[in-house]
């Protein structure tokens, strides 16, 4: 058992999901303000945190230059009031797909974030189906992998046939879609895909059969939908039935991207609320809350217990070999 006690500090983009992490975990106490100056700058003021054991909550999506320079203050301000020990949960961790140079003149910028995390005072991780398991090996500290994968395969059992595929939009989502498959008892298939730019790519070829299929694509993030959009355009192709789910931990959605999905003919989205979710007209977008799942992994954490099941050591949740 450990002596001090638990404090969550929440950033701005995770108010609600803490909320719902602080009502699934009893006695935590919720103890930041984020003041705004008028040019921009982010003045955040933690309380009660000294000599505790502190968990600061913070999904660095969009804005995410703004989400992670919060984070890191957040931190910093926890190290300076006197936290016994800081860890950072990042539900959703940004720039994760920049984990190697694509090209020369690139930035590795992962490992940027990582690094600026552990400089600002994280002396833990705790991360949710990050893009790519090469994030643990960029942590100077320890990286705990927590996976939506259980609770997102639970609320898609109603929907799975005796014809029912899992799909890999890309080859980075194939560990990601094995672990769909060995929940839900389906066979994979997989996307061949190359990237245009931010938001066009190419769906090149399958492996793998889906004529007469109901199909569930499953990935880690959905951003601008292209990757889904090019997707469901091969799967049509190749005789896909119709009504496609797609499922993803992360679902950023950002701009046209749930017009874009609706109008190439996906009937459902499944994502979890790692990010506070958004209203999208004419698609129908279920939200699996993971506040439970995170509540149970700061609880273990603090009792220095290990995550167990809720862990993903072993296959990873998402890779680099597809690219983003
Ligand atoms: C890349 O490999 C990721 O796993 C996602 O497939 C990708 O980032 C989704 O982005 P978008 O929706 O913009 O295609």
């Amino acid at each position: 058992m450990n002596d001090m006690s638990l404090r969550v500090v929440s950033g701005t983009s995770s108010v609600q999901l803490v909320s719902g992490v602080a009502a699934a975990l009893p006695g935590v106490t919720e103890v930041c303000e984020v003041v705004r100056f008028p040019d921009g700058e982010l003045r955040p003021v933690v309380a009660d945190v000294r000599g505790h054991d502190v968990y600061v909550v913070q999904s660095t999506g969009p804005p995410v230059g703004e989400s992670i320079v919060e984070l890191m203050l957040l931190l910093d301000a926890c190290r300076r009031a006197g936290a016994a020990r800081v860890t950072a949960v990042v539900p959703y961790f940004g720039y994760a797909r920049q984990d190697r140079r694509g090209r020369s003149g690139e930035a590795v910028a992962a490992r940027v974030v990582a690094d600026a995390l552990v400089s600002s005072g994280a002396q833990r991780l705790v991360v949710v189906d990050p893009h790519t398991a090469a994030l643990e090996a960029m942590c100077s500290v320890p990286l705990e992998v927590v996976s939506a994968v259980p609770r997102m395969a639970d609320a898609l059992r109603d929907a799975v046939t005796a014809r029912s595929v899992i799909v890999a939009p890309d080859f980075g989502a194939h560990k990601l879609a094995e672990r769909y498959a060995a929940e839900l008892g389906c066979p994979v298939v997989i996307v061949r895909k190359s990237r245009v730019s931010g938001e066009v790519v190419r769906a090149e070829g399958l492996v793998g059969d889906v004529d007469g299929c109901s199909v569930i694509i499953v990935d880690d993030m959905i951003t601008t939908g292209g990757t889904i959009d090019a997707a469901m355009r091969l799967l049509q192709a190749h005789g896909a039935a119709g009504g496609a789910i797609v499922a993803a931990s992360h679902g950023l959605l950002v701009g046209s991207a749930g017009e874009r999905l609706a109008a190439a003919g996906v009937s459902r989205v499944l994502v979890t609320d790692s990010l506070t979710p958004v209203e999208h007209p004419g698609l129908a977008v279920q939200v699996r809350s993971i506040a439970g799942l995170l509540a149970d992994a700061i609880g273990r954490l603090h009792r220095n217990e290990d995550l167990g099941q809720l862990g993903t050591i072993g296959p990873g949740s998402g890779g680099s070999t597809g690219g983003p």
